[in-house]
Protein backbone atom coordinates (compact mmCIF):
# COMPACT_ATOMS: atom_id res chain seq x y z
CA UNK A 1 0.00 0.00 0.00
CA UNK A 2 1.05 3.63 -0.84
CA UNK A 3 1.51 6.06 1.77
CA UNK A 4 0.50 9.41 1.23
CA UNK A 5 1.38 12.55 3.52
CA UNK A 6 -1.89 14.37 3.21
CA UNK A 7 -2.10 18.43 2.75
CA UNK A 8 -1.39 19.95 6.35
CA UNK A 9 -2.08 23.79 6.06
CA UNK A 10 0.37 24.90 9.05
CA UNK A 11 2.39 22.06 9.19
CA UNK A 12 3.51 20.02 5.96
CA UNK A 13 6.25 22.21 4.89
CA UNK A 14 9.30 20.91 3.66
CA UNK A 15 10.94 19.98 6.22
CA UNK A 16 7.68 17.82 7.62
CA UNK A 17 7.67 16.67 4.36
CA UNK A 18 11.17 15.34 4.31
CA UNK A 19 10.76 13.55 7.74
CA UNK A 20 7.94 11.77 6.46
CA UNK A 21 9.00 10.53 3.28
CA UNK A 22 12.31 8.81 5.44
CA UNK A 23 9.67 7.18 7.14
CA UNK A 24 7.78 5.59 3.74
CA UNK A 25 5.43 8.97 2.77
CA UNK A 26 5.68 8.07 -1.20
CA UNK A 27 4.09 11.09 -1.76
CA UNK A 28 3.26 14.39 -0.24
CA UNK A 29 1.45 17.62 -0.98
CA UNK A 30 1.62 21.16 -0.51
CA UNK A 31 -1.07 22.87 0.82
CA UNK A 32 -3.91 24.62 -0.63
CA UNK A 33 -2.48 28.04 -2.12
CA UNK A 34 -5.06 30.61 -4.21
CA UNK A 35 -4.30 30.63 -7.95
CA UNK A 36 -5.22 34.19 -7.46
CA UNK A 37 -1.81 34.82 -4.92
CA UNK A 38 0.56 32.85 -7.39
CA UNK A 39 -0.60 35.11 -9.96
CA UNK A 40 0.03 38.36 -7.97
CA UNK A 41 3.65 37.48 -7.17
CA UNK A 42 5.13 34.12 -7.01
CA UNK A 43 8.33 34.94 -5.16
CA UNK A 44 6.77 36.34 -1.99
CA UNK A 45 4.73 33.04 -1.74
CA UNK A 46 7.39 31.43 1.11
CA UNK A 47 4.58 28.77 1.35
CA UNK A 48 5.37 27.05 -1.76
CA UNK A 49 8.77 25.61 -0.72
CA UNK A 50 8.97 22.89 -3.25
CA UNK A 51 12.83 21.59 -2.77
CA UNK A 52 14.32 19.50 -5.74
CA UNK A 53 15.40 16.29 -3.58
CA UNK A 54 11.53 16.00 -3.26
CA UNK A 55 10.12 13.26 -4.47
CA UNK A 56 6.56 13.06 -5.93
CA UNK A 57 5.72 16.27 -4.98
CA UNK A 58 2.34 18.23 -5.65
CA UNK A 59 1.09 21.13 -5.12
CA UNK A 60 -2.52 22.57 -4.37
CA UNK A 61 -4.07 25.05 -5.62
CA UNK A 62 -7.92 26.26 -4.52
CA UNK A 63 -9.65 28.79 -6.61
CA UNK A 64 -12.98 29.74 -8.20
CA UNK A 65 -11.51 30.61 -11.86
CA UNK A 66 -10.92 27.90 -14.32
CA UNK A 67 -8.94 30.63 -16.67
CA UNK A 68 -6.95 31.89 -13.35
CA UNK A 69 -6.26 28.03 -12.10
CA UNK A 70 -4.93 27.59 -15.41
CA UNK A 71 -2.64 30.60 -15.68
CA UNK A 72 -1.53 29.44 -12.04
CA UNK A 73 -0.66 25.65 -12.86
CA UNK A 74 1.06 26.95 -16.01
CA UNK A 75 3.42 29.36 -14.23
CA UNK A 76 4.26 26.87 -11.18
CA UNK A 77 4.69 24.58 -13.90
CA UNK A 78 7.51 26.88 -15.26
CA UNK A 79 9.25 27.66 -11.96
CA UNK A 80 9.10 24.54 -10.25
CA UNK A 81 9.90 21.74 -13.45
CA UNK A 82 10.59 18.93 -10.05
CA UNK A 83 7.30 19.49 -8.80
CA UNK A 84 5.39 15.74 -10.28
CA UNK A 85 1.92 16.90 -9.94
CA UNK A 86 -0.63 19.38 -9.48
CA UNK A 87 -4.23 19.26 -7.36
CA UNK A 88 -7.30 21.38 -6.97
CA UNK A 89 -8.66 21.52 -3.82
CA UNK A 90 -12.71 20.79 -3.76
CA UNK A 91 -12.73 19.47 0.11
CA UNK A 92 -11.23 22.38 2.52
CA UNK A 93 -13.93 23.67 4.76
CA UNK A 94 -12.92 26.54 6.18
CA UNK A 95 -14.97 29.15 5.87
CA UNK A 96 -12.40 31.38 4.45
CA UNK A 97 -11.62 29.11 1.84
CA UNK A 98 -15.38 28.30 1.01
CA UNK A 99 -16.86 32.12 1.47
CA UNK A 100 -15.67 32.95 -1.88
CA UNK A 101 -17.04 29.72 -3.43
CA UNK A 102 -14.10 27.72 -3.04
CA UNK A 103 -12.70 24.44 -1.54
CA UNK A 104 -15.93 22.58 -0.81
CA UNK A 105 -18.19 25.17 -1.65
CA UNK A 106 -17.65 23.67 -5.27
CA UNK A 107 -18.97 20.27 -4.32
CA UNK A 108 -22.30 22.16 -5.78
CA UNK A 109 -20.93 23.07 -9.10
CA UNK A 110 -19.69 19.88 -10.83
CA UNK A 111 -19.09 21.95 -14.16
CA UNK A 112 -17.51 24.42 -12.38
CA UNK A 113 -14.40 21.74 -10.88
CA UNK A 114 -14.83 19.89 -14.69
CA UNK A 115 -13.89 23.15 -16.28
CA UNK A 116 -11.24 23.88 -13.47
CA UNK A 117 -9.56 20.41 -13.69
CA UNK A 118 -9.35 20.87 -17.76
CA UNK A 119 -8.06 24.12 -17.41
CA UNK A 120 -5.56 22.97 -15.32
CA UNK A 121 -4.69 20.15 -17.40
CA UNK A 122 -4.00 22.13 -20.59
CA UNK A 123 -1.41 24.01 -18.62
CA UNK A 124 0.73 21.59 -17.68
CA UNK A 125 2.23 17.81 -19.41
CA UNK A 126 1.83 16.40 -15.34
CA UNK A 127 -0.63 15.16 -13.37
CA UNK A 128 -3.57 16.57 -12.25
CA UNK A 129 -5.65 15.28 -9.30
CA UNK A 130 -8.39 16.48 -7.40
CA UNK A 131 -9.34 16.75 -3.69
CA UNK A 132 -13.04 16.51 -2.94
CA UNK A 133 -15.30 15.24 0.22
CA UNK A 134 -17.89 12.74 -0.27
CA UNK A 135 -21.52 14.48 -0.14
CA UNK A 136 -24.11 12.86 1.63
CA UNK A 137 -26.43 13.10 -1.71
CA UNK A 138 -24.77 10.26 -3.52
CA UNK A 139 -25.98 11.89 -7.16
CA UNK A 140 -23.94 15.33 -6.55
CA UNK A 141 -20.67 13.05 -5.34
CA UNK A 142 -21.24 10.84 -8.93
CA UNK A 143 -21.84 13.98 -10.65
CA UNK A 144 -18.63 15.38 -9.81
CA UNK A 145 -16.84 12.35 -10.22
CA UNK A 146 -17.96 12.30 -14.17
CA UNK A 147 -16.75 15.84 -14.06
CA UNK A 148 -12.96 15.05 -13.43
CA UNK A 149 -13.24 11.83 -15.56
CA UNK A 150 -9.78 12.10 -17.05
CA UNK A 151 -7.76 13.41 -14.11
CA UNK A 152 -4.83 11.42 -12.64
CA UNK A 153 -6.33 10.88 -9.71
CA UNK A 154 -9.40 11.67 -7.34
CA UNK A 155 -8.56 11.80 -3.74
CA UNK A 156 -11.60 10.97 -1.69
CA UNK A 157 -12.23 12.38 2.09
CA UNK A 158 -14.38 10.14 3.67
CA UNK A 159 -16.00 12.93 5.50
CA UNK A 160 -18.84 15.19 4.93
CA UNK A 161 -18.49 18.94 4.76
CA UNK A 162 -19.62 20.38 8.17
CA UNK A 163 -21.13 23.24 6.66
CA UNK A 164 -24.33 21.11 5.90
CA UNK A 165 -26.23 18.09 6.76
CA UNK A 166 -25.14 16.19 3.75
CA UNK A 167 -25.66 12.43 5.74
CA UNK A 168 -29.31 13.32 6.42
CA UNK A 169 -31.57 10.61 4.98
CA UNK A 170 -28.68 7.82 4.58
CA UNK A 171 -29.00 5.11 6.47
CA UNK A 172 -26.02 4.58 8.92
CA UNK A 173 -24.34 7.56 8.47
CA UNK A 174 -24.42 10.61 11.12
CA UNK A 175 -21.70 12.88 9.41
CA UNK A 176 -19.47 13.79 12.06
CA UNK A 177 -18.73 16.84 14.49
CA UNK A 178 -16.67 19.99 13.62
CA UNK A 179 -14.15 18.77 16.17
CA UNK A 180 -13.59 15.75 14.41
CA UNK A 181 -14.28 16.62 10.48
CA UNK A 182 -11.04 18.15 9.57
C1 LIG B 1 -4.94 21.71 10.49
C2 LIG B 1 -5.34 21.03 9.24
C3 LIG B 1 -4.97 21.59 8.03
C4 LIG B 1 -5.35 20.98 6.82
N1 LIG B 1 -4.98 21.55 5.64
C5 LIG B 1 -5.36 20.96 4.47
C6 LIG B 1 -4.99 21.51 3.22
O1 LIG B 1 -4.30 22.53 3.11
N2 LIG B 1 -5.43 20.87 2.11
C7 LIG B 1 -6.19 19.72 2.16
O2 LIG B 1 -6.55 19.18 1.11
N3 LIG B 1 -6.54 19.18 3.33
C8 LIG B 1 -6.14 19.76 4.48
N4 LIG B 1 -6.48 19.19 5.65
C9 LIG B 1 -7.16 17.87 5.65
C10 LIG B 1 -6.17 16.74 5.74
O3 LIG B 1 -5.31 16.72 4.60
C11 LIG B 1 -6.87 15.35 5.81
O4 LIG B 1 -7.65 15.15 4.68
C12 LIG B 1 -7.74 15.29 7.03
O5 LIG B 1 -6.95 15.46 8.17
C13 LIG B 1 -8.55 14.00 7.12
O6 LIG B 1 -7.78 12.88 6.99
P1 LIG B 1 -8.36 11.60 6.29
O7 LIG B 1 -7.73 11.60 4.92
O8 LIG B 1 -7.90 10.51 7.17
O9 LIG B 1 -9.82 11.71 6.24
C14 LIG B 1 -6.11 19.78 6.85
C15 LIG B 1 -6.46 19.21 8.09
C16 LIG B 1 -6.08 19.82 9.25
C17 LIG B 1 -6.47 19.17 10.56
Amino acid sequence: MKAFLAPIHGYSDFAFRMLCQEYGAQAACIPLVSSTSVLRDISKLKRIDAHPQEKNLGIQLFGISPEELGRATALLDETFPFVSWFNLNCGCPSERITECGAGSAMMTEPELVGQSVRSMKNATSRKVSVKLRISGRQGETLELCRAVQGCAGVRRRLRNCPCKNHWAGIPGQRGLGNHQNH
